[in-house]
This record gives structure tokens, sequence and C-alpha cells, in this order.
């Protein structure tokens, strides 16, 4: 048996986005207002996810971001993360995290080999964040990042462009990326809102690399091909800065045709693309007795159906539910 995971377009898929929980802490405007979970029992348990990451190794994944949700409100998370990068043909575990509840835990998490932490912060204003994320953690994710770099870790800030929320921040908070070497990634928000509503934003990708270009002294593109393989960010490098600037056009969707990845929901529903209904129920599988085999083939199966680009799978998909980003795994 092949080990490895190939899609219809002759795409490789070696990159597994688990989320561990569509629970968070925090309430983002444009993630999750009201907050709706899950019952527990239908969250894939610690036992359940390390066999979905021993068999997608298996399948040559070396690549895992662990998400949520918030990854940290759920109980024994550092512990499991400690557990992955045991399995054999993982090489790289990331996190996703809005960093309010991990400051304690950094170092824990640079000596069990964490290769990257990416952090959501929109806002440089504490009063902002209190908007946004209707709570008053500022300065707790601040702090978590800053520890994350003084650690040594490789930082990412995920910063989601709120047309009128941070829109007249790009240029501070891109300053980040001066001061720190970090990535700051401005991103289109996308219709995961759980709310069912959504306006394009005015700040998509193209006005945002343009803003860049005009209003960063020397800021250049990095071209495609030096980018990392899979990268959905457009990266920038700015004289001066120790750290890059990108751009992610999750709405726009311009990086379709690289994409390396495959997500598995809280709920344990294998995703090909953000934008589909989920294209196999890996949770039923495990539950249902499946041997290792057989989860194999269904994963193979789903993923070499996979859409060329997020477009194409909304069009097809009938029974569209704007889901909360938390719920998908982000
Ligand atoms: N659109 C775009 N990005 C989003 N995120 C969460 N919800 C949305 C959305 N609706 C981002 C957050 C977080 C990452 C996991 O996803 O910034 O960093
Ligand atoms: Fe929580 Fe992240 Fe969603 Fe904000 S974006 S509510 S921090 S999961």
């Amino acid at each position: 048996m092949p080990n490895t995971l190939c899609d219809s377009h002759g795409r490789n898929i070696n990159y597994l986005r688990l989320a561990v929980t569509d629970r968070c802490n925090l309430r983002c405007t444009y993630c999750m207002p009201k907050g709706c979970f899950a019952p527990r029992n239908e969250l894939l348990n610690y036992d359940e996810l390390l066999r979905v990451v021993r068999i997608f190794a298996g399948l040559g994944i070396g690549k895992i971001r662990l998400t949520g949700g918030e990854p940290f409100v759920r109980k024994g998370f550092v512990d499991f993360l400690a557990e992955i990068h045991s399995v054999t043909g993982i090489k790289e575990v990331g996190i996703t995290t809005n960093g309010t509840l991990c400051f304690d835990q950094i170092q824990r998490l640079k000596a069990s080999g964490v290769t990257g932490i990416n952090f959501s912060l929109d806002t440089l204003s504490p009063t902002r964040y209190q908007k946004i994320t209707g709570s008053d953690l500022f300065h707790e994710a601040f702090a978590a990042i800053m520890e994350a770099i003084i650690q040594g870790i490789r930082v990412k800030i995920n910063v989601v462009v709120l047309d009128n929320d941070n829109s007249d921040e790009l240029l501070h908070l891109a300053r980040l990326a001066e001061n720190y070497p970090v990535e700051v990634r401005f991103i289109e928000p996308m219709h995961f809102n759980g709310s069912g509503k959504f306006t394009p934003p005015h700040w998509n990708a193209m006005r945002l690399k343009g803003f860049f270009l005009e209003n960063l002294s020397g800021c250049v593109e990095i071209l495609k091909k030096i980018r990392p393989h899979g990268s959905t960010a457009q990266l920038f490098k700015v004289k001066n800065y120790s750290g890059i600037v990108g751009i992610i056009a999750g709405h726009s969707r311009s990086f379709c045709a690289s994409c390396n990845k495959v997500r598995l929901t809280p709920q344990g529903m294998l995703k090909n693309c953000l934008y589909d209904n989920g294209v196999l129920d890996m949770k039923g599988l495990l539950r249902s007795g499946a041997d290792d085999r057989e989860i194999i083939i269904a994963i193979q199966n789903a993923v070499a159906a996979k859409s060329a680009d997020g477009f194409i799978v909304e069009k097809d998909r009938r029974d569209f539910v704007p889901r909360s980003m938390a719920t998908i795994g982000g």
C-alpha cells in the first residue's frame, strides 16, 4: 500500500489540521459570537484522535496543526500534544491558539518540540480586543506571544481584517514584524462566522497587497517558487523588518492549486476543503469498529476526490450552512 495521499489533481496531501475541540473561551465576532457547542461525547476522545494521527502518519502526513475552537480549553491538551510528537512520521507539530490560556505552557511546548504557534491577534488596543473577542484578555494573549518569541518558537500572528474594526491598524500590526521575527498574516474574513450573514470584505487580498506595497517602504513580494510548499499566504519582505508580512486570501481563494492539506473537525468529520460539508465521517468509522485498513481505504478514496478549488466546492454544495470556524477547526 503506498504511504502517500494524493488527489486526482496531482496534489500530494501531507498536512493535517486537527481540531481538538469546538469550545473556546472567546467569542470573536467573525467566528462564533454566540457560541454553540456539540455534546462532549460527539467530540473525538484523545485515544481516537491519536489513532487518527497514527493512521494519517502512515499515509505520509508529516505535519499536524492542532486547532480548535481553542485547543488549550481542552483538558489534557498538552499531554496529548506530547504523544503526537512521538508518533513515527510526524515531523512538525504546530498549534493555532488565541494565546489567552497558554502563557504558562510555552516553555513546556518548546521542550516538547512544538515547531510553530499561530496566534490570533486582531488589534493592538485592549479596548478593541474586548469588542472583537468579547473578552478583556488582550494582555494575556500578547504576553504569550512575547514568551513564545523569547523561547525561540516560530511565531505567526493571524489578523482577520475587519473593514470597520481594525482596518485602520494595518500598519501598526504589520510593524510587529519590524520589531520581532514573526510572520504577521492579514486574513480576509470568510463566511464561517456562525451567523448566516456575510458581506465580502472591502479590504480584500488585492487591496491589502496594494496598500502594503505602497505604504511599507521597501516592501517586495516573495516569489511563489521560494515560498514554503502549500503556503496559503502571499508573503512580503520589508526593508529592515526582522519578520515578514503575509496576506491570506481566504475568501478570494487564490492558493487552492497548491493545497496540501485536509482537516478533521472536532466531531471527527474529514474535510478536503474549508468550504465542503465534510467528505468522510471518521468518527462513525472509528466507533463502528472499522479496522485500520478499512479506514485507510476510506481516507484514500475521500482525498482522491478533493476538488480543484474552493469555488467549485462551494458551487457544488447544495445544503450550504455557513458554520462557525470553531466548529470546523480554523
Ligand atoms: N474568517 C477568516 N478567518 C477566521 N478565523 C476564524 N474565523 C474566521 C473567519 N470567519 C481565523 C482566526 C484564527 C484562525 C484559526 O482562523 O484568526 O487565527
Ligand atoms: Fe475562539 Fe479563535 Fe473563534 Fe476567536 S477565532 S472565537 S479565539 S476559535
